[in-house]
């Protein structure tokens, strides 16, 4: 068999691991062709080992790492678009990962997509270097790949709408008292989901699921009306479909990020795996779904009416949170504040114009600026 050759980029974070952990198992498949990490030299270097990949490379310049490696922010675009790449798998946190998305796909790759931050700063950028590059954007999401699996070929004019389960994280059915005390320790402990620290923080506001709306609106095509967020604590159905006929379709599984980031990897097609935990209804009921409260965490609205305001607003909306989230993490802010700073961004600076990467960059380093200076963290 013609093996595909992978480019992970984040392989030392939450995603990543679980990608390595994943293409261990498919060694028949693929092959790793490139790995990259920010600092993480130690596990790097043991990944580097295992895989014998053709490219290593580092972010950042102040580690030690191997005398081979390649280092500094270039190496993510140079593992996204070598010729022995097919597929790039973005585990990435945060902005740094918009431009090695947009590279891979420009050079034709499959770009599956973890860092989810990409589509909400630049979706029409990302959607026009697909359609430019001939390249294709599949997600690692598990929400956005359970309405991948959904859908399952049908045109997007026969889906009415999708709904996206949220866990409601850690401070679900919390009192405004109680958040207002929660600690670092408290929101890094999830129910259901075993992930990196910002994205966990993201699930504990509901910013997550923001980003997640956002997302799903440029994967999908779908108007922001067409897509609804619903509490699930189980985290066990991962989306729903609503098709024209009313007939609505969800996928399920026991939680597990190595289901989505193989799918990412093989579809459509399935192949034969032994990651996913075994599924017992029975033993996973009752599965249960609640509303959303949202003036506990207004943090999913707010980045709603930033996808809906478009521009440069959701690229705001994801700084200011990503630099919100750094301080409640260093403890120089407290929980409540998360929603709060990025709310204060959105106020001043979404109305700052956003159509190019350039627009969109100048955007995003506003709206850290300013949450920087406004909360002095
Ligand atoms: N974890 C999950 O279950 C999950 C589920 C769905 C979606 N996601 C999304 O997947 C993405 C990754 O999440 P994660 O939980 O895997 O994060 P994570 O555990 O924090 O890992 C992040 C990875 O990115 C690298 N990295 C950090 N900053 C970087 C920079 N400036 N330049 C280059 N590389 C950098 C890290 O390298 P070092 O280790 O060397 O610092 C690490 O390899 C996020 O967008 C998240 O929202 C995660």
């Amino acid at each position: 068999m013609n093996r595909k050759g992978v480019a992970v980029l984040g392989s030392t974070g939450s995603i990543g691991t679980t990608a390595l952990r994943v293409l261990g198992r498919q060694r028949e498949r693929f092959r790793v062709a490139a790995l990259t990490a920010n600092k993480n030299d130690a596990l790097l270097r043991q990944q580097a080992a295992e895989f014998a990949p053709s490219f290593v490379g580092m972010a950042d310049l102040g580690n030690r790492g191997d005398d081979s490696w390649r280092r500094g922010t270039e190496c993510l675009i140079e593992a996204a678009t070598r010729d022995d790449v097919d597929i790039v798998v973005n585990a990435i946190v945060g902005a740094a990962g918009l431009d090695a998305t947009l590279a891979g796909l420009e050079s034709g790759k499959r770009v599956a997509l973890a860092n989810k931050e990409t589509l909400v700063i630049a979706g029409d950028l990302v959607n026009e270097a697909c359609a430019r590059g001939s390249g294709e954007l599949v997600p690692v999401d598990s929400e956005h790949s359970a309405i991948l699996q959904c859908i399952a070929g049908h045109p997007r004019s026969q889906v009415r709408r999708v709904v996206l389960t949220a866990s409601g994280g850690p401070f679900r059915g919390w009192s405004r008292e109680r958040l207002a005390a929660a600690t670092v320790k408290d929101a890094l402990a999830h129910p259901t989901w075993s992930m990196g620290r910002k994205v966990t923080i993201d699930s504990a506001t509901l910013a997550n699921k923001a980003l997640e709306v956002i997302e799903a609106h440029f994967l999908f095509g779908l108007p922001y009306d067409a897509i609804s967020v619903v509490v699930h604590p189980q985290s066990v159905v991962h989306s729903f479909v609503e098709f024209i006929d009313g007939s609505v379709v969800a996928q399920l599984s026991v939680p597990s990020m190595e289901l989505p980031v193989l799918y990412a990897l093989t579809h459509p097609d399935r192949v034969e795996d032994t990651g996913a935990p075994a599924f017992d209804p029975v033993a996973l009921s009752p599965l249960t779904y609640e509303p959303v409260n949202h003036e506990l965490f207004p943090a999913l609205g707010l980045g709603i009416a930033a996808g809906r305001a478009g521009g440069s607003a959701p690229a705001v909306f994801n700084a200011a949170n990503e630099v919100a989230v750094a301080a409640f993490l260093g403890e120089r802010i407290s929980f409540p504040e998360i929603p709060r700073a990025i709310s204060s961004a959105l106020a001043k600076l979404s109305g700052l114009p956003g159509k190019t990467r350039e627009e969109l960059l100048g955007a995003d380093a506003s709206a850290r600026r300013h949450v920087s200076e406004t909360f002095k963290c």
